[in-house]
C-alpha cells in the first residue's frame, strides 16, 4: 500500500457530533529511533501494547464553524497542545478532508499520573485517530473495520510515529521488514498470532517511575540527532537484523536469548543518546541501580525479571505470568521501589 490509498473521498456529509474513543500505551522491544520525513522510520520495531495505561478521548465536533480545536486534559484546559493538533489537523487534511470543516473540543484523560514519563502521545495520538475515524466513519461511505483501523494507525504515526502501534493488540511491527509479512513503514500490522509461543502472550510490564516529570530531551529532539550520529547506519542496520532472531525467539520461546535482545535493544537506545552530539542522558541514578539489582537477581535466582526502557528514566520491568511470579514481585517490592520518586509503579499487563 503506498501513501495515496489513504487519501480521501471528497464525498462527505458532515454533522455535528461526538465521540469517545480508548487507546493503550506501548512499549518497543526492538526500538524506533530515528526517522526520515514524513514519519517514515528508519528501521523496524515491535512492540507490546499494554492493557491499564490508556488514553480516554471524547472530541466534541460542531460541524460548519470556523476550524478551531480546544483541548482539555483531565479537565484542565492545554493550549499548547491545542497548537499541535491543530497543525496536525491540517497536516491530515488530505486523508480526511472534511476535517478543517468545523470546531472541536478534546477532551482527554489518561488511567496512568500524566507526569509518569508512560508515553502518552502514543495512546494519546492513538485515541484521537481513532475518534477522527469514529467520525469519518458517519460522514463518508461505510468501510470495513479493518481498512478503517489501518487508517487509524496510519495517522496516528503522522501524530506520533510509535502511536500507530497502539492501534492493534498484543505484540505489533512498525516499519517494513521481510521477517514480517504485510509490514508497513505506514502504519502498525498485528505480528501473526500463529508465530507467538505461549510464554509470550500472558507477560508483566511494571513500570518503575524513577522519574516523574518533563524530560530534558524530547523524542522528537532525539530522533533528529541520529542524522548525525555517526552510528545511526549502524543501529538501523542493527535493528533490522535483530528481526531475524527475534522472530526465531517468539515462536520457540527462547526466554534466555528474548531476555538478552530486548535488554540490548533498551541499552542500545540510550547509548544512541549518550552517541549524539550534543550528548544526552536519560536514564537517572535510580535507572543504574534498578538494572544492576535486576543482574545480580536473575544471576542469582536464574528468575526471568527484565527490563525495558523508554526515552526516558523509568525502568519496565518485564517478566512473564508464570506461576514462579511471587519471588520476583516480592523483590520488586523490596529492593527496586526505593530506586523510584514516590514509591511509584504502575502495574500493567500484556495478556491476549
Ligand atoms: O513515537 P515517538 O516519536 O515518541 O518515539 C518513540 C521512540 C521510543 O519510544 C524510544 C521507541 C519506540 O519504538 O517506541
Amino acid at each position: 500500500m503506498t501513501t495515496q490509498d489513504f487519501i480521501g473521498k471528497e464525498n462527505f456529509t458532515i454533522h455535528t457530533q461526538t465521540v469517545t474513543e480508548s487507546c493503550p500505551s506501548n512499549i518497543a522491544l526492538i526500538k524506533y529511533w530515528g526517522k526520515y520525513a514524513g514519519q517514515i522510520p528508519a528501521n523496524p520495531s515491535i512492540s507490546y501494547t499494554l492493557n491499564h495505561c490508556k488514553t480516554n478521548t471524547s472530541m466534541e465536533f460542531t460541524a460548519n464553524e470556523p476550524f478551531s480545536v480546544r483541548t482539555f486534559l483531565a479537565g484542565n484546559e492545554e493550549v499548547k497542545f491545542a497548537e499541535k493538533i491543530e497543525k496536525y489537523f491540517r497536516n491530515i487534511e488530505q486523508y480526511l478532508p472534511w476535517i478543517l470543516k468545523g470546531k472541536y473540543i478534546i477532551r482527554t484523560e489518561n488511567t496512568f499520573p500524566h507526569s509518569s514519563g508512560i508515553a502518552s502521545s502514543a495512546s494519546g495520538f492513538g485515541a484521537i485517530a481513532k475518534c477522527l475515524m469514529a467520525l469519518d466513519a458517519s460522514f463518508t461511505e461505510k468501510t470495513s473495520e479493518e481498512e478503517s483501523l489501518r487508517k487509524a494507525s496510519f495517522l496516528a504515526r503522522l501524530g506520533s510515529g510509535s502511536a500507530c502501534r497502539s492501534l492493534y493488540n498484543g505484540l505489533v511491527v512498525w516499519g517494513k521488514t521481510d521477517e514480517v509479512a504485510e509490514s508497513s513503514d505506514l502504519f502498525g500490522v498485528q505480528y501473526p498470532d500463529a508465530e507467538i509461543h505461549e510464554v509470550f502472550k500472558n507477560f508483566n510490564d511494571w513500570v518503575l517511575l524513577i522519574h516523574e516529570g518533563q524530560k530534558s530531551v524530547s523524542s522528537t529532539v532525539g530522533h533528529g540527532l541520529m542524522n548525525t550520529n555517526p552510528y545511526a547506519e549502524r543501529r538501523f542496520r542493527e535493528a533490522r537484523e535483530n528481526f531475524v532472531p527475534m522472530k526465531e525467539i517468539l515462536k520457540n520461546g527462547d526466554m534466555e536469548s528474548f531476555i538478552k535482545l530486548v535488554e540490548h535493544e533498551a541499552l542500545t537506545l540510550h547509548a544512541m543518546m549518550m552517541m549524539s552530539d550534543p550528548a544526552f542522558i536519560l536514564m537517572k541514578t535510580g535507572t543504574l541501580e534498578v538494572i544492576n539489582k535486576i543482574w545480580d537477581f536473575r544471576r542469582e535466582t536464574g528468575l526471568p525479571l527484565f527490563f525495558t526502557l523508554d526515552a526516558g528514566a523509568n525502568v519496565h520491568l518485564l517478566f512473564p505470568c508464570n506461576g514462579s511470579e511471587e519471588q520476583m514481585k516480592a523483590f520488586i517490592e523490596a529492593e527496586l521501589l526505593q530506586h523510584t520518586q514516590k514509591n511509584g509503579v504502575v502495574k500493567d499487563v500484556m495478556r491476549f
